[in-house]
């Protein structure tokens, strides 16, 4: 039998470093000097280790970055005058406010705030409707650092059953818009299961490339999935764990009981979570080329 594929995500993001690295450096030469600002709201610890994560991304490609941090019962009207401030402000290129926010605020005012030349998740109705129409101006940061895992390992979703396991706006929906696209490395038959479909493990025996983005710790099991397939796992779950920090970070998938049965498979941590971040750079050198008038090929 063959060797399972580990999907590891460091050597994608060594890679999209150094092409990142040489985008970086092309604009500065144009006194563009990328600039990415991170609003974060309230003190959940796990969004805080996600926001240090990505000023250090920044700060590794010479991307300039700025993470404000505001108490957990900042009212929605302070968050929409700090975005108001931010878009009128050249010299920052993208932003970006965490996800979760305190529920005094509604994330969905919050996105339509944002500039979408600046809205480097593609969060914004208007990036979200150039993506489904073909012609995206940002790529959704989650979903697009599964196509490049995909590229890198030579997995080609053409013609495949991608199996799509989540409806988020943050994955699930940009990550089957993705994949229906009349383009390379997209050209799949997407299904979209999420918690309301019936008999979801019907749908995911029959995926070629399972994508598991329901946020629920160990959900794929072994009799989910069919032999040979690949599985990518989108889940983060901090589940309590008797060690040091009192909880272990698992998927969505129970990654030892399908290990043998598939062909390749993303592992948790190591896996999806670095490409989220990677791809945020990709889009804050693409906003801040696009605001400085640089076309990049
Ligand atoms: N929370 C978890 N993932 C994300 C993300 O990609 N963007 C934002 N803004 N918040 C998040």
């Amino acid at each position: 039998m063959n060797e399972t594929l580990i999907l590891k995500s460091r050597p994608v993001v060594e890679s999209l470093n150094d092409k990142h690295k040489a985008l970086v450096g092309h604009l500065k030469s144009k006194n563009i000097n990328p600039s990415l600002t991170v609003v974060i709201v309230g003190d959940d610890p796990a969004s805080h280790v996600y926001v240090r994560r990505k000023g250090q991304a920044c700060e590794k490609l010479g991307i300039v970055s700025d993470t404000i941090a505001l108490p957990a019962d900042t009212p929605e009207s302070a968050l929409l005058d700090l975005i108001t401030k931010l878009n009128s402000d050249k010299s920052i290129h993208g932003i970006l406010v965490q996800s979760p926010m305190p529920k005094q605020i509604n994330e969905d005012h919050i996105i339509l705030a944002i500039d979408p030349k600046k809205d480097v998740d593609c969060f914004h109705p208007h990036n979200v409707g150039l993506l489904v129409s073909g012609n995206p101006y940002m790529q959704p940061c989650t979903p697009a650092g599964i196509v490049e895992i995909l590229k890198y390992y030579k997995i080609s979703p053409e013609g495949k059953h991608v199996v799509v396991m989540g409806r988020s706006n943050i994955v699930g929906k940009p990550m089957a818009n993705l994949l229906v696209q009349k383009k390379q490395f997209a050209n799949a038959t997407v299904t979209v299961v999420h918690s309301r479909t019936n008999a979801i493990g019907e749908y995911t025996k029959q995926a070629d490339i399972l994508i598991a983005a329901i946020g629920q710790p160990h959900f794929v099991t072994n009799n989910m999935v069919k032999e040979g397939a690949v599985v990518i796992d989108v889940g983060m779950n901090r589940i309590d764990a008797d060690n040091e920090k009192g909880y272990a970070l698992v998927g969505d998938v129970k990654y030892d009981e399908v290990f043998e049965k598939v062909s390749a498979i993303t592992p948790v941590p190591g896996g999806v979570g670095p490409m989220t971040i990677a791809m945020l750079m990709e889009n804050t050198i693409t906003a801040a080329a696009q605001q400085g008038g640089i076309t990049l090929d």
